[in-house]
C-alpha cells in the first residue's frame, strides 16, 4: 500500500487512470479468448490466456492502487462495500431485462445464459452484503438519513452529496455527481 493514491491530483493521475483501464481491458479479453480456447478444447492455450488475463487484472489492481481509485481507509472501504452491493442487486434487475431484451430479439439461447448472470449479481449483492454485516463500523451499517442511488451503476451514495465538489464522480462507475438521484 506504499503507492497508495500518491499519484491521484497529480499531472501523471490521468495517464495511470488510462494504463488502468487498457489493463483492465487486457485481463477481459484474454478471459474471453481463454472461454474461447476452451471450447475449441486447447486447454493449455485456456490456461495461459487465463494467467494472462490474472497478471493484466494484478497490474490493473496496482494502477488502481497508484492513483486511489477505491478507497483503502478501513471505514471509506466497507462505505464503498456497502455502497457496491446495493449496485449488485441494481445489476441484477439490469442484467435480468437485458435477458428480457435479447429473448424478444429472438436469441432464446443466449437469454437463458444472461439470465444466469443474473442471478450471479443477486449472489454479488449478498456475499457483499454479508461481509459487509460481518466487518463494518456500526456506523457504516447504519443507513444514512441522505442516499443517492447512482443512475448508470446503482451505486448508493449516503451522506450529503452536496457537500461534495463539483468534480465528484460515483466512486464505482466514475460518471459525474449529476447522474445521482434520491434514494427512496
Ligand atoms: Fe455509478
Amino acid at each position: 500500500m506504499d503507492n497508495y493514491a500518491k499519484a491521484k491530483g497529480t499531472a501523471i493521475e490521468k495517464i495511470i487512470r488510462g494504463q488502468m483501464q487498457g489493463e483492465l481491458s487486457g485481463a477481459g479479453m484474454y478471459f474471453a479468448l481463454a472461454h474461447a480456447a476452451k471450447e475449441l478444447n486447447l486447454d493449455d492455450v485456456a490456461r495461459q490466456f487465463t494467467e494472462l488475463a490474472g497478471e493484466h487484472a494484478a497490474q490493473a489492481s496496482f494502477y488502481a492502487e497508484f492513483c486511489g481509485r477505491y478507497p483503502f481507509e478501513e471505514n471509506e472501504f466497507w462505505r464503498f462495500v456497502k455502497g457496491l452491493s446495493k449496485a449488485e442487486y441494481f445489476g441484477e434487475k439490469a442484467v435480468s431485462s437485458l435477458a428480457d431484451t435479447v429473448k424478444k430479439a429472438g436469441f432464446a439461447d443466449a437469454a437463458e445464459t444472461i439470465k444466469t448472470f443474473a442471478a450471479q449479481h443477486k449472489h454479488h449483492g449478498e456475499a457483499t452484503q454479508r461481509l459487509t454485516e460481518k466487518y463494518a463500523f456500526e456506523t457504516v451499517k447504519q443507513n444514512a438519513e441522505k442516499r443517492y442511488v447512482c443512475g448508470v451503476c446503482g451505486y448508493v451514495y449516503e451522506g450529503e452529496l452536496a457537500d461534495e465538489p463539483e468534480d465528484f464522480t460515483c466512486p464505482l462507475c466514475g460518471m459525474p455527481k449529476t447522474v445521482f438521484k434520491t434514494a427512496e
